[in-house]
C-alpha cells in the first residue's frame, strides 16, 4: 500500500473541519493520516474531537509563551516530531510566523469562509451578507506571510439567500468546506499540485466547471 501522507491539523475551535478531514482518512477517500492535532485552546472541541478518534494530541497554549515566535517554534518542534509532512490549519485563530512558515515552506493549508480575495480576515460572512454580495464561498489556500492572502487550490460557490442570517449563510458555506478541504489534502498527497507564483496547478489538469453560475438565475 502507498504511503499515507503524515498530517499535522491545527485548530482553536470546534474542529467539523478537523472531523471532515478525520472521516476522509476514516472512509479511505483520503490516503492520508492525521499524525498529530494541536489546540492553543485548552476547550476547543477539536482537541474532544481528536482524541474521540484515538489521534495524538497536544494544547500548546500561545498565553505561556513570551512572543509569537516561540509560541511558533514549540508548535514546529512537536510537529516534526511527529513526522508531520504538512500542516493544515483548520479553523486555528492565531497567525503564523515566519518562523512556522520556513519549517514548513509551501506545506501549509488554510480555510477560510469566503471566496477571497473578497473578505479576508474575520466575521466575513456578516460582510459578504452587509455588502450584499450575491455569492460567498470558501477557500482552501496554502498560506503564505499575508492574512488569508496565499495562492488558491480550490473554491466552492454559494449563492447568498435573501433572508439568510450570518448563521444560515455560514452553515451553508460550512457544509462546501468539509467538502473542499479533504479534497486540497488528496490533491497535495498525490502530489498533484504546482505552485507558480500566485497561482496553483493541478497535474494533470481536472475539468473545469462547465457552466456559470448566476444569482438571480437569468
Ligand atoms: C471555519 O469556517 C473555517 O473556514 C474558519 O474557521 C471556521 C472553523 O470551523 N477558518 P470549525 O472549527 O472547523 O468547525
Amino acid at each position: 500500500m502507498a504511503k499515507k501522507l503524515r498530517i499535522g491539523a491545527l485548530a482553536s475551535g470546534g474542529g467539523t473541519n478537523l472531523q471532515s478531514i478525520i472521516d476522509r482518512c476514516g472512509d479511505g477517500t483520503l490516503s492520508a493520516e492525521i499524525a498529530l492535532v494541536i489546540s492553543n485552546n485548552p476547550d476547543a472541541g477539536a482537541l474532544a474531537r481528536a482524541e474521540k478518534a484515538g489521534i495524538p494530541c497536544q494544547c500548546i497554549d500561545h498565553r505561556r509563551f513570551e512572543n509569537r515566535e516561540d509560541f511558533d517554534r514549540a508548535m514546529v518542534a512537536a510537529l516534526q516530531e511527529a513526522g508531520v509532512e504538512l500542516v493544515v490549519l483548520a479553523g486555528f485563530m492565531r497567525l503564523i510566523s515566519q518562523v512556522f512558515l520556513d519549517a514548513f515552506p509551501q506545506r501549509i493549508m488554510n480555510i477560510h469562509p469566503a471566496l477571497l480575495p473578497a473578505f479576508p480576515g474575520l466575521h466575513v460572512q456578516r460582510k459578504a451578507l452587509e455588502y450584499g454580495a450575491r455569492f460567498a464561498g470558501c477557500t482552501v489556500h496554502f498560506v503564505d506571510t499575508g492574512v488569508d492572502t496565499g495562492p488558491i487550490i480550490i473554491q466552492a460557490v454559494v449563492p447568498v439567500l435573501d433572508d439568510d442570517s450570518e448563521k444560515t449563510l455560514a452553515d451553508r458555506i460550512l457544509t462546501q468546506e468539509h467538502l473542499i478541504y479533504p479534497r486540497a489534502i488528496q490533491l497535495f498527497a498525490e502530489n498533484r499540485l504546482r505552485i507558480k507564483g500566485r497561482r496553483v496547478r493541478i497535474e494533470p489538469p481536472l475539468d473545469p466547471p462547465e457552466q456559470a453560475m448566476t444569482n438571480p438565475p437569468l
